[in-house]
């Protein structure tokens, strides 16, 4: 492929300003969405183990943050919820209560930072008793039942001022159906992120201790999240769900996975997306507090990869300390 006898590629190298000229990929805060988890226990800011520098936040103190990201330049937030054991149920009837935690949340947002985007899971997992996403029946999980309660959910939450909905289930056929019941309630304007490519992976075990849903959890997610060993299935599931009408999609965890990302990116040319999820947090973290890795320059080069693997943005718990360091100077 190269026939070029007088380069010398180290030339392209010498100096700050010429790397600056020839580099690729750039992270910029515009890449952002900031996950952050939100409780109903009544305590301002509960810290969540595995995640240093990571709290479940009460929704004032919610509020706050969110004011911080849009004066850090953030676009958008994602919510994930901490809901009391007392309040879930078999049929995860939390889920569709208006008067529920995140549907608070999302109007105390979306009337104090109107101008900040406010993304909400779509998933029953935070709700129901057994900690699954979806509903279950003799220990097999409900695929139909489960897409019609997951659009009961997206509805309300479109209803409460939600301007993104991403349903992160991976029940087959949830987009069409969010769609339509979204379409057919006037919400056509509310758009869906699908966690189209979700693994069922370890990294996620720091985000069950964050939601509550660790202790209750009752086996894995295996027979709905896809097989870590597979990449071509991703590439069906991404077109599945374009088809459906998700106008973003999302792969899932992120560093591991920058493959997944490349491959959908080159097939499909959409609005690509991948969550850097907790146990990547915990990772980084880890080495970071022990000395052995330094945190910017580390988490600056994975979110760089994010780019360069092909991903328009990054759903990461880095993003407020990242736009931080994006405002210094380099
Ligand atoms: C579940 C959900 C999960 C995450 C977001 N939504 C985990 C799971 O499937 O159990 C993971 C987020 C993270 O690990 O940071 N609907």
């Amino acid at each position: 492929m190269f026939n070029y006898p007088r380069s010398r590629l180290r030339r392209n190298r010498q100096f700050p300003w010429q790397r600056r000229l020839v580099r690729e990929s750039h992270s910029g805060v515009d890449d952002l969405i900031w996950t952050i988890v939100i409780s109903d226990d009544g305590r301002p800011r509960y810290p969540v183990p595995g995640m240093p520098d990571i709290y479940r936040l009460s929704v004032s103190e919610l509020i706050g943050e969110a004011r911080r990201a849009v004066d850090l330049g953030i676009p958008a937030i994602a919510l994930f919820p901490h809901i009391k054991p007392e309040f879930k149920d078999a049929q995860a009837s939390e889920a569709f209560n208006p008067e529920g935690l995140v549907p608070e949340a999302v109007r105390a947002v979306k009337s104090a930072v109107p101008g900040l985007g406010v993304i909400v899971d779509v998933a029953l997992d935070p709700y129901t008793d057994h900690g699954h996403d979806g509903l279950m029946d003799g220990g097999k999980i409900l695929n139909d039942p489960t897409v019609e309660a997951l659009a009961q959910g997206a509805l309300m939450l479109a209803g409460a001022g939600a301007d993104i909905v991403a349903p992160s289930d991976m029940m087959d056929g949830r987009v069409g159906t969010i769609r339509e019941v979204l379409d057919a309630n006037g919400y056509e304007n509310v758009s869906i992120l699908s966690y189209a490519a979700k693994y069922a992976s370890a990294f996620y075990d720091p985000y069950r201790d964050a939601i509550g849903t660790a202790t209750v959890l009752e086996g894995d997610k295996r027979t709905y999240q896809m097989d870590p060993a597979n990449s071509d299935e991703a590439l069906r599931e991404v077109e599945l769900d374009l088809r459906e009408g998700a106008d973003m999609i999302m792969v899932k965890p992120g560093m591991p996975y920058l493959d997944i990302v490349r491959r959908i990116k080159d097939e499909f040319a959409v609005p690509t997306f991948a969550f850097q999820v907790s146990g990547e947090y915990a990772m980084l973290m880890a080495a970071s507090q022990n000395g052995w890795l330094d945190e910017k320059r580390i988490v600056m080069e994975s979110l760089l990869s994010f780019k360069r693997a092909g991903c328009d943005g990054v759903l990461t718990y880095f993003a407020p300390r990242v736009a931080e360091w994006l405002g210094e100077p380099s």
